[in-house]
């Protein structure tokens, strides 16, 4: 990698980038900081062609990320709160980061964290997590897309009850109502989350791409447009050669090797 970082790593692992958030003390809480060096890897690793996909965690075995660095919130002004939201928000490069991201979630997933984890595309939990928008009990309310993404994602009387509560969800809960897509014992996260990372990237990144954008204007536009943009998107993938190899490698009954061109 060009930068370092002081609060999250960043590793290797064949095809994908293993991004954690390394604040285990503070239990992953997201400070400015964390936040900024997440977007300024997430950038780097955009244009990295040998990255096919990003996992993000959180380290030590507590927690995933237990939310916005609440410290920070002591003796913010509402002006200085809306502009960190608003500039270059970690949740919005998430969320339009071109390569599939998943939130491989370790513990608690709280707040920003829930927050984090929603604008990833894929969730695999360890039983030990828990899920959780309790921002409610600090007089606040979900400012990271929670009051959009969960109630998108496991409807408007979960995540209604959730964010007007604050009440924290078990792994089983959450997996039950929507929020993660795999639930595992604690020592199997991993590998269950390299398992499903390694069946994407043998995937065609351009395909991945665009599959990506076609699912996001599910909950972003009428299904009229909806529909009409992805005939445009799927007719797009007529024009990689990774099209050309995928029905031909069919045809041939092999494996197909996309190269993302
Ligand atoms: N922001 C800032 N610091 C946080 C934090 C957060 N969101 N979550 C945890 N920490 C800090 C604690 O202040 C403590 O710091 P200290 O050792 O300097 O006192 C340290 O992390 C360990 O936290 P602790 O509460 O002792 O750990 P725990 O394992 O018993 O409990 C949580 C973990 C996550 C349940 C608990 O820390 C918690 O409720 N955190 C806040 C969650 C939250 O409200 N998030 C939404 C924020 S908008």
């Amino acid at each position: 990698m060009s930068q370092s970082f002081e609060t999250i790593l960043v590793e290797r692992r064949d095809r994908a980038a293993i991004i954690t958030i390394n604040r285990p003390d503070k239990r992953n809480a997201l400070n400015i900081q964390t936040r900024a060096e997440g977007a300024a890897i997430l950038d780097e690793l955009r244009g990295d062609n040998s990255v096919r996909l990003v996992v993000l965690t959180g380290a030590g075995d507590k927690a995933f990320i237990a939310g916005a660095d609440i410290a920070e919130f002591a003796t913010r002004t509402a002006i200085a709160q809306r502009e960190v939201m608003l500039d270059r928000s970690l949740f919005n490069v998430i969320d339009g980061f071109p390569k599939p991201i998943i939130a491989m979630v370790n513990g608690y997933c709280l707040g920003g964290g829930c927050e984090v984890a929603l604008a990833c595309d894929l969730r695999i939990a360890s039983e030990k997590a828990s899920f959780g928008q309790p921002e409610i009990n600090l007089g606040i309310i979900p400012g990271g897309g929670g009051t959009q993404r969960l109630t998108r994602l496991v409807g408007e009387g979960k995540a209604m009850e959730m964010i007007l509560t604050g009440e924290i969800i078990d792994a089983q809960t959450a997996l039950a109502i929507g929020l993660v897509n795999h639930v595992v014992p604690a020592d199997q996260l991993e590998t269950k989350t390299m398992e499903i990372a390694n069946r994407i990237a043998d995937k065609s990144p351009i395909a991945l791409r665009l599959a990506k954008e076609a699912v996001k204007l599910a909950s972003r536009s009428n299904l009229d447009e909806g529909l009409r943009r992805e005939v445009d998107l799927f007719a797009l993938c007529f024009s990689s050669e990774d099209k050309d190899e995928g029905v031909k490698a069919f045809l041939e009954k092999r494996k197909a090797e996309f190269k993302g061109m």
